[in-house]
């Protein structure tokens, strides 16, 4: 166990906050005899979905559970289950090699594996719930293993059990995913069709889907390596038909993606964009110039300073338009 560490190197946003207590988590056995510890615990995995604002209290635990094991197959899928510690991006490009469809959409998601049902990560077209089997956890407070199905894991947008009535009392350590061995391509989202035309593809494949996923997630998201920040900090707001009728009256450009006969998405980039927020810079803090749902650090910005902007973004957003983004990323 480390005391009093620095947790720069493990968030993307590239926020100096110091952690109380420090460990990795190696191997699942380790859990119990941490349960044992008292005051908050916190579970970290590739650190891409969070903004420290402060000092952090308790524990953390750094998801280095490693290893994809098949479990099973039948004529159709092939089960891995796979540690929650491994990175996310190399497990799709892992499958993807192995022919089997149903992750390569999600190529390049930052984050560990741990993360995907956690928060369903999803892109173009396609979610982790769409792949998840099952969750194995440990419970602090049952101290025990248990295992949900994709039904009680309680999938939404960007949103899950883990989320909400789970949130802060388990540790994820495995996923079962569940994986075809004919793949179904999903290209419908606009712009994979105008980057395989543009590679030149015309036998389509698991690896050209990924590699177009990856040349476009590459040409409109900052690189955390280069500059901070946690990919999309704002859920794509949900608002009533009626009201989305009125806001086209307004404004006929507003891109929509519709999600019932009821409700419609409005892409929260857009919203920010048109409140001039776009490309704006303001010394280490900015919002990205080529996607504006994208709060970066240019490096030395604290994290109360990006919460302070993200403020500013929600106040004006709803002054012009009365829709209330919500933050997607984690707050610590
Ligand atoms: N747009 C703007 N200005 C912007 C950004 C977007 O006008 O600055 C408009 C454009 O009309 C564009 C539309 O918004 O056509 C949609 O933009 P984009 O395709 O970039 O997708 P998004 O809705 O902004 C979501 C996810 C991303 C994911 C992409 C692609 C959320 C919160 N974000 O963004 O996920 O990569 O779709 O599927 O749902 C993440 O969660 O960290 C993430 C990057």
């Amino acid at each position: 166990m480390q005391h009093h560490l620095s947790l720069k190197p493990y968030n993307t946003f590239g926020i100096d906050a110091i952690v109380e207590n420090f460990i990795a988590i190696t191997e699942p056995a380790q859990l119990a005899g941490i349960g044992a510890i008292s005051g908050a615990k916190h579970v970290l995995g590739g650190g891409s979905n969070i903004l420290l604002t402060g000092d952090v209290k308790g524990i953390v635990l750094l998801n280095k559970i490693k290893g994809i094991t098949q479990l099973k197959e039948d004529a159709d899928y092939v089960w891995l289950s796979v540690g929650a510690g491994e990175v996310w991006h190399e497990l799709v490009l892992h499958t993807v090699s192995l022919g089997l469809g149903g992750m390569e959409n999600l190529a390049l998601i930052p984050g560990t594996v741990g993360a995907s049902p956690m928060q369903n990560i999803g892109a173009y077209g396609a979610e982790a719930r769409d792949v998840i089997d099952s969750v194995t956890f440990w419970h602090w407070q049952e101290c025990n293993f248990v295992t949900f199905t994709n039904a009680e894991c309680r999938f939404g947008y960007r949103d899950s059990i883990f989320k909400n009535e789970l949130k802060g009392k388990v540790f994820i350590t495995s996923v079962v995913y569940k994986l075809r061995k004919h793949p179904v391509f999903n290209t419908s989202y606009g712009a994979i069709e105008q980057e395989l035309a543009h590679m030149n593809v015309t036998q389509l494949s698991l690896k050209a889907i990924a590699q177009a996923v990856i040349n476009i997630r590459t040409s409109k998201l900052p690189d955390p390596a280069v500059i901070g920040n946690a990919g999309s900090f704002f859920k794509n707001p949900t608002v009533p038909v009626a009201q989305f009728d009125k806001l086209m009256d307004r404004y006929p450009g507003l891109p929509c993606y519709r999600v019932s006969e009821h409700e419609v998405k409005i892409p929260a980039g857009w919203l920010i964009e048109q409140c001039g927020w776009k490309g704006y810079r303001h010394g280490a803090i900015g919002v990205h110039a080529r996607q504006a749902l994208v709060l970066v650090n240019y490096g030395g910005a604290s994290g109360a300073e990006i919460w302070q902007l993200s403020g500013e973004i929600v106040a004006s957003v709803e002054k012009k338009f009365g829709i209330e983004l919500e933050r997607e990323v984690q707050v610590w």
